[in-house]
Parts: structure tokens; sequence; C-alpha cells
């Protein structure tokens, strides 16, 4: 059924506490979809990631805080940015990944692992390191339809968007699959296929402040990807891409954008960050 959502807001669970699940990633469990998202301390540093579901996408249920500073000592002081959680049918496990920091700066440029046996479980922390020794920033995953996991993330200073094949369990880099944009210094990627055609959805680099958000498509992951190309206004109507939710209907698959208005461009701290979701569609 049709739901009206408030952009632009910060939104709020059934007691009236916001929903910080920022920078996130949404996964689908029976009738239930998970989102998981930062949760920070006030001075922006790694407090949590925290796990909500719903399902109709307006009422959020807060179930745990999946991700602490307590699951590993790497994570007392730290910054855990853009958790995406991925369903590994072979092995029955949930596996997060995540873009990690020291908490102080932007040098680490690591990717981070945790898995989990139940969706919205405890998360074993299974640390972090840079996939074939490459740099890792902002950061993605996406499983296709034959069960291959992908991570895509942003190498060597942001310049180049890394698509790494993840092993069968999906928590380490198999191989290096396409750098289709070198210096395109393109961030914050979402990736999803319709009708058999990848979508790479990314910002510019400009930190908290919003920009251009531009996409390409390819009907091979490896190779053949279009150039990039500009798509919503020149701010993304104040917002960074987050996530892109396909949404199974009776009749239609929908696809929906998952945007985050970071407060830091307004020099707030991150949780006060709001959501701005939109539709996408498709001229062809
Ligand atoms: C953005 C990035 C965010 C966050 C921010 C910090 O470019 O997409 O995830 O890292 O910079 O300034």
């Amino acid at each position: 059924a049709p739901v009206t959502i408030a952009n632009g807001t910060q939104f709020t669970d059934p007691n009236g506490e916001p929903v910080h699940a920022h920078g996130g990633g949404v996964v689908k469990v029976g009738e239930y979809y998970y989102w998981f998202g930062e949760n920070r301390n006030d001075d922006n540093t790694f407090r949590y990631v925290s796990a909500y579901r719903s399902t109709d996408l307006k009422n959020w249920e807060f179930r745990n805080h999946v991700l602490t500073q307590e699951s590993d000592p790497e994570l007392a002081t730290a910054n855990i940015e853009r958790p995406k959680v991925m369903y590994n049918e072979s092995t029955g496990q949930f596996v997060m990944w995540a873009h990690k920091e020291n908490g102080q700066d932007y040098s680490e440029a690591r990717a981070a692992v945790a898995v989990s046996d139940t969706v919205d479980g405890d998360y074993a922390y299974r640390g972090s390191f840079r996939p074939l020794d490459h740099m890792s920033r902002d950061i993605t995953v996406f499983v296709d339809d034959d069960g291959a996991g992908y991570m895509v993330s942003a190498a060597r200073e942001n310049y180049d968007l890394h698509l790494y094949r993840l092993t069968e369990d999906y928590t380490g880099v198999a191989e290096l699959v396409a750098n289709p944009w070198p210096g395109g210094h393109r961030e914050a990627p979402a990736l999803f296929k319709r009708d058999g055609v990848y979508f790479m959805l990314t910002s510019g680099a400009t930190g908290w402040d919003p920009n251009q958000q531009q996409y390409a498509t390819s009907t091979d992951l490896a190779g053949g990807w279009s150039e990039m190309r500009d798509v919503g206004d020149a701010t993304a109507y104040d917002s960074q891409t987050a996530w892109v939710l396909p949404i199974q209907g009776t009749d239609e698959t929908a696809y929906l954008y998952m945007g985050d208005r970071w407060a830091g461009a307004w020099d707030g701290p991150v949780n006060e960050s709001r959501y701005v979701w939109l539709p996408l569609t498709f001229p062809d």
C-alpha cells in the first residue's frame, strides 16, 4: 500500500526516537526490510551500526545495535562508515562490509567485515584491511542473480571506483573485476540491476556537501560500462547517495533512491543528518 514519507527530516521510530541509519543500506528478509546504518558519537566517531526493520518502509522499529565499540578492540576508537549488509544463501550468513578509519582522519582507507547468523544479531567483527592492497573508502555491496557477491569501493585517494568480486562466503575479496572510470573521482556508490542492466549511482567528492549525482550502466559488471551521466538536480535535492532499494511489487519493481542530507554540511554532528528518499524513473 502507498505510504508517504516526509523528506529532509530525521525519521523517528514509534517511540519518537530518531532513526540513526546514516550512510546505510537495506536487506530484505521475509516480509521485513532491514535498514542498517551509522549511529555515531557526538564527536562523530563510531558508536554503533544500528539495525531497524519495517514492512512498509515508513514505520521503522529499532532492533539492535549490531556492531558496537565493544565488538572489537579496533572499534573502541574508530570510524565505521556506510555499513552494508548482504545475505549469503550458500552459507546462510549475513555479511557486513563497511568503510573503516582510525577515528582521527581518513588515512587508513580500509574495508571492514563482520558476520552474523541472524540478520539483526550481534555481528562478529572479522577485522579490516585494504582490498588487494588498494585504498578503500566509500563502499557498497551487491549480490547478483547468480549468487556472486560484489563490493565496490573508492580507491587511489578516491580517484578510482573499484568493483571487486567477493569470495564465495562474501567475507573476502577474490578479484578486482573492473575500474571503469579511472580518475573519475566518484564516491558514495550504489549498485543495482534492472532488467538485466547494471546501474552504478555515485556522487562527486565534496565531503559532507551535496553535489551532482551521476550514474553509468552496463550489461556486464566487468566491462562495457558507459560514461557517468547526470541524474537529478545539481545537488541530488541536497543529498548524497547511500543506497538504491529495489522494491518488488505485485505489478512492477520500483527503485528507491535513499540519500543522506549530511549535517556536516551545516557543521552539525552526523546524527543530526536527514534522509532524502526519491523515486527513480527510467525513461526507456
Ligand atoms: C564523504 C563521504 C562520507 C563521509 C564524508 C566525510 O565524501 O561520502 O561517507 O566520509 O565524506 O567528510
